[in-house]
C-alpha cells in the first residue's frame, strides 16, 4: 500500500465549474461578512459556499476509487494520539496529507487551549446538556446536515452515527485536547476532515441525496460554518441565556479551542471568526436562517428522542427528552420535528431548570443540598450522556459507501 498514486479529483473540472456556476446563479446569498473579521484578519471574495476542501477532496477520492479504504481504515484504527506517528503502510500521498494536516495553525495559543480544558471540567454539566439538547437536536433542523448524514454510510445505524457531531464538542475538553502530545483531539479532527472529504466524494453518487441537492457537493465550507455555530455560538448564546458567569477570558479560550477545531477540519482561516463579537455577527448570516424542517430530519429527531429507549422503553426518557428540546430549542423547532405539547412537565421544567442554575450559580449546589436537586444534576448528566453516547468505542473512518437501505 505504499504506491504514490496521484491522487485523482472526483468531478472533472469543466463539470465541477459548471455545478458552481449553476450553485452560484440559484444561490445568490450575499456574502457581507467581513474576512477582517477573521483569525486570518483578511478575507477573500470567495464566499464560503463556494469552497469544500481543495486539499483532503482529491486524497481521499482515490482512496475510494483504488479500493484502498478498508486497508487505510484499519491501520489508522490504532493512530489515535496527538504526537503518535503514523502507522506504516499508509500509500505516501496520504501520508503526505495528514503530516500537513495535522499541523495546529501558527496562531494556535496553548495557554487558551488549556484554559479551554480547565473549562469544560468546571462546567461539564452545563456544556453536556447544550451540546446534547441545544447542538445535538438543532442538527436536525439544519437541512444540508440531515440530509448528508441521512443518506450516508453512518445513517444505517443512526443511534452510533446521529450524537457523534455534538460529542466532537465535548471531547474537545475531555481528551486531552489539541494542545497535549497524549490528547486525541488532532487526530479526531484529521480523521473527521477525512470522513467529510469521503462523503463529499460519494454523495453525489447517491440518487436519493441528488434527488433534493441545491449543491453539487455536500459540507461546503459554508455547511461546516453552520454547523461550527450550531455547536459553541449555541452552547455560548444558551449559558448566557440560563444567566451561567462565565467570565470574559473562559469564554475566550473556549472559542479559541473552536477556532482550531474550525481550521482542523479544513475552513480557511478568513472564514473562521477571530472573537465572539465576529461570531455573534456571523451567526445570524450563517446559521439562523438555514433551519428548517426536513422530512430526513424530522426521522432523525425521532432516533434521538428514543436514544434512551434501550433502558425504559421510552416510558420516562421519552417524555423527559421531549421536554427538554421543546425548553431548550423553543416551540418553534419543537413544533417543526412534531413534538407533542406536554402542558405539565414543561412548565415544571421551565421553572426548575433557572432555579437550579441559580442555585449552582450562587454555591449552594452543594452534596446534602437537596435529594431532588441532586436527582436532577444527574438525570440531566444521563441525559446528555445518551445523547453524546458515551461509553462507545470510536473510530472515526473514512466512509466507502453510501447509506446502502
Ligand atoms: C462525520 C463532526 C460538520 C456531515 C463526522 C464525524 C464527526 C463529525 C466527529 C465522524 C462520525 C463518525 O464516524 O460516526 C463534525 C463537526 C462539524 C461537522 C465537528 C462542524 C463543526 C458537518 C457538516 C455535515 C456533516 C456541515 C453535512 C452538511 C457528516 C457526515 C458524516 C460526518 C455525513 C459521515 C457519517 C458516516 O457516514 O459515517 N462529522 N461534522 N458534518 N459528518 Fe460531520
Amino acid at each position: 500500500m505504499n504506491e504514490s498514486n496521484p491522487p485523482t479529483p472526483s468531478m472533472s473540472r469543466r463539470g465541477f465549474l459548471g455545478a458552481s456556476a449553476a450553485l452560484s446563479a440559484t444561490l445568490s446569498l450575499p456574502w457581507s461578512w467581513a474576512g477582517a473579521q477573521s483569525v486570518a484578519r483578511i478575507g477573500g471574495t470567495t464566499p464560503p459556499w463556494l469552497v469544500w476542501d481543495d486539499e483532503a477532496d482529491p486524497v481521499v477520492a482515490a482512496l475510494i476509487d483504488s479500493g484502498a479504504v478498508p486497508a487505510v481504515n484499519a491501520l489508522l484504527r490504532g493512530w489515535t494520539r496527538n504526537a503518535q506517528p503514523l502507522p506504516a503502510g499508509l500509500p505516501s500521498y496520504l501520508h503526505q496529507f495528514i503530516e500537513r494536516a495535522r499541523q495546529l495553525p501558527a496562531w494556535t495559543n496553548t495557554g487558551k487551549l488549556k484554559a479551554a480544558t480547565d473549562f469544560n471540567k468546571k462546567r461539564g454539566t452545563y456544556l453536556g446538556v447544550a451540546y446534547g439538547f441545544v447542538s445535538g437536536m438543532m442538527s436536525t433542523v439544519i437541512p444540508h446536515e440531515a440530509r448528508a448524514v441521512y443518506y450516508s454510510k453512518g445513517g444505517a445505524d443512526m443511534k452510533r452515527r446521529i450524537s457523534r457531531t455534538a460529542k466532537f464538542g465535548y471531547d474537545i475538553g475531555s481528551l486531552g485536547g489539541f494542545h497535549d502530545p497524549n490528547g486525541e483531539m488532532i487526530v479526531t479532527a484529521v480523521k473527521t476532515r477525512l470522513a467529510h472529504a469521503g462523503v463529499r466524494h460519494l454523495l453525489p453518487q447517491s440518487p436519493h441525496w441528488r434527488a433534493g441537492a441545491d449543491q453539487p457537493k455536500p459540507i461546503s465550507q459554508r455547511d461546516i460554518l453552520v454547523t461550527w455555530h450550531s455547536l459553541p455560538t449555541s452552547v455560548m448564546r444558551a449559558l448566557r441565556q440560563w444567566g451561567v458567569n462565565v467570565p470574559a477570558a473562559e469564554a475566550d479560550a473556549f472559542l479559541h479551542s473552536w477556532q482550531v477545531a474550525a481550521h482542523m477540519l479544513g475552513v480557511r482561516d478568513e472564514y473562521i471568526p477571530a472573537t465572539w463579537a465576529a461570531a455573534d455577527a456571523q451567526a445570524p448570516e450563517i446559521l439562523d436562517p438555514v433551519l428548517a424542517p426536513t422530512a430526513e430530519g424530522i426521522e432523525l429527531a425521532q432516533i434521538l428522542l428514543d436514544l434512551a429507549a434501550d433502558t425504559d422503553r421510552g416510558v420516562f426518557s421519552r417524555p423527559m427528552l421531549e421536554s427538554m428540546t421543546r425548553y431548550f430549542l423553543g416551540p418553534r423547532i419543537a413544533e417543526w420535528l412534531r413534538i407533542p405539547r406536554r402542558p405539565v412537565q414543561n412548565q415544571m421544567l421551565a421553572m426548575a431548570w433557572p432555579q437550579f442554575v441559580r442555585m449552582k450559580e450562587a454555591g449552594l449546589w452543594m452534596p446534602g443540598a437537596g435529594e431532588a436537586y441532586w436527582f436532577f444534576d444527574e438525570l440531566l448528566r444521563q441525559g446528555a450522556m445518551w445523547y453524546l453516547a458515551e461509553g462507545q468505542p470510536i473510530y472515526i473512518e473514512i466512509p466507502d459507501t453510501n447509506n446502502p437501505n
